[in-house]
């Protein structure tokens, strides 16, 4: 099995996890009576108290309705929401404030593209291309979309290791591809996909790239004007932030051009029952009262890990990766899915004849914190011939002893199936 994950030097390691774990206060709690061990950063990364605080500030003090009042607290929130905006634009590189719409995670800034991209510019007999290993929330979305356009999903396949076959991927990019949607970090496997040859092949042929950001922007230093990307997602929970906040990213020209998503307030300029007009960029697209604490969370956890630094967040996840590879390869009829290459963040496995579900539930009776189950990536588990995986996933918040407890762990359930 290949288990090749990047070389780090010693000082690309230099990160006071210990320091960094006093700022996460769920971390210091028993679970079962014993200390919690938290392995499920890809389902959702915990809080640091300067985002819970932000968000408790902002009802505290400042809590109002944005774009809509003249009074102070109003002004207040407004200015907090799009100071948080001008935060996530600069934390993603984009070129302008235009370009950051606020949406509730992923899921939907996939489906406003779907909508309102997809619908009015795609045709029966166009192609939309993902690969195998997307999460259901990029395949979805781009099957309705087929159902309602007649336009055909094209699925670039996957190696034994999980990573993407480029010179298939290539292959199925032709003159009726108009978008390749795929996953930047898979959740499921961990694979980094070479998204600038991705995004370089698209563009060789005019088709528009969304990448799913999910499971990368908490691990990867994004910037998607030298990616080149159309559209870019990214969810706050997985990048520190509160739930219910997620970022949609997309090329300004764009943009202007597409219809709204969803109709109500504060996405007009004018409403009567003969003419209704559409408010400026970004308000188009965000219909109705929009979730105001989120993104000031959100914007907090940004500032939080710029602190740290993501290049020292990425190297410290890099040691993880490499030093839990080793260890659960040595674990007695443990089979790790996904070993491509290039990989962050996430240990997915499967333990003997032993259901992921039960290996989860003994874990979780030792104080450890896993995935389990398909991870709303079915067809990856169909690629592997598997039901489910175990999935631990890593945090800048983890250190080698969760890894080494996760091990442990693993040899009580071995020793109760055997
Ligand atoms: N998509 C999230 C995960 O992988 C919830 O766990």
């Amino acid at each position: 099995m290949s288990t090749t994950t990047p070389e780090i030097t010693a000082t690309d390691t230099r990160l006071d996890v210990e320091a960094i774990r006093r700022d996460f206060p769920i971390l210091h709690q028993q679970v079962h009576g014993h200390p919690l061990v938290y392995l499920d950063s890809a389902a959702t990364t915990q809080k640091p108290q300067c985002v819970i605080d932000a968000v408790v500030r902002y009802y505290r003090e400042h809590n109002s309705n944005v774009h809509r009042g003249v009074h102070w607290l109003s002004e207040q929130a407004t200015e907090d929401y799009e100071q948080a905006r001008r935060t996530v634009q600069r934390f993603l590189g984009a070129a302008d404030t235009r370009e950051i719409v606020f949406v509730r995670g992923c899921t939907e800034a996939i489906n406003l593209v779907a909508h309102s991209w997809g619908r009015s510019n795609l045709q029966a007999g166009d192609e939309i291309l993902v690969s195998h290993m997307e999460h259901h929330s990029n395949i979805v979305p781009w099957q309705l979309l087929c159902e309602q356009t007649g336009a055909v999903l094209k699925v670039a396949p996957i190696d034994d290791d999980g990573a993407l076959i480029f010179e298939q991927f290539e292959r199925l990019v032709g003159d009726r591809t108009r978008l390749v949607a795929m996953v930047h970090v898979s959740n499921a496997l961990g694979t980094i996909n070479p998204v600038e040859r991705v995004i370089e092949r698209a563009r060789a042929v005019g088709a528009k790239v969304l990448l799913d950001g999910a499971q990368a922007t908490a691990h990867l230093k994004i910037d998607v004007q030298a990616l080149g990307c159309d559209f870019y997602c990214l969810s706050g929970h997985k990048l520190y932030g509160p739930t219910g906040i997620g970022v949609l990213y997309g090329r300004r020209d764009l943009f202007e051009a597409m219809p709204p998503y969803q109709g109500g307030g504060d996405m007009i300029k004018s409403v009567s029952f003969e003419k209704t007009t559409w408010n400026d960029l970004p308000y188009k697209f965000e219909a109705g009262t929009p979730n105001i604490a989120g993104p000031i969370g959100l914007a907090e956890a940004i500032r939080y890990v710029e602190a740290i630094g993501l290049d020292r967040i990425a190297a410290h996840e890099r040691d993880l990766l490499q030093y839990g590879t080793k260890l659960l390869e040595a674990v007695d009829g443990l089979r790790l899915i996904g070993t491509a290459p290039s990989k962050a963040g996430v240990l997915g496995f499967v333990l003997d004849d032993v259901h992921a579900h039960d290996v989860g539930t003994i874990l979780d009776r030792q104080g450890v914190a896993i995935r389990t189950g398909h991870h709303c990536a079915q067809p990856v588990m169909e690629r592997f011939g598997i039901p489910a995986t175990a999935r631990a996933s890593l945090g800048v918040y983890n250190r080698r002893e969760d890894l080494d407890v996760l091990a442990e762990a693993l040899r009580e359930v071995i020793d109760v199936f055997r």
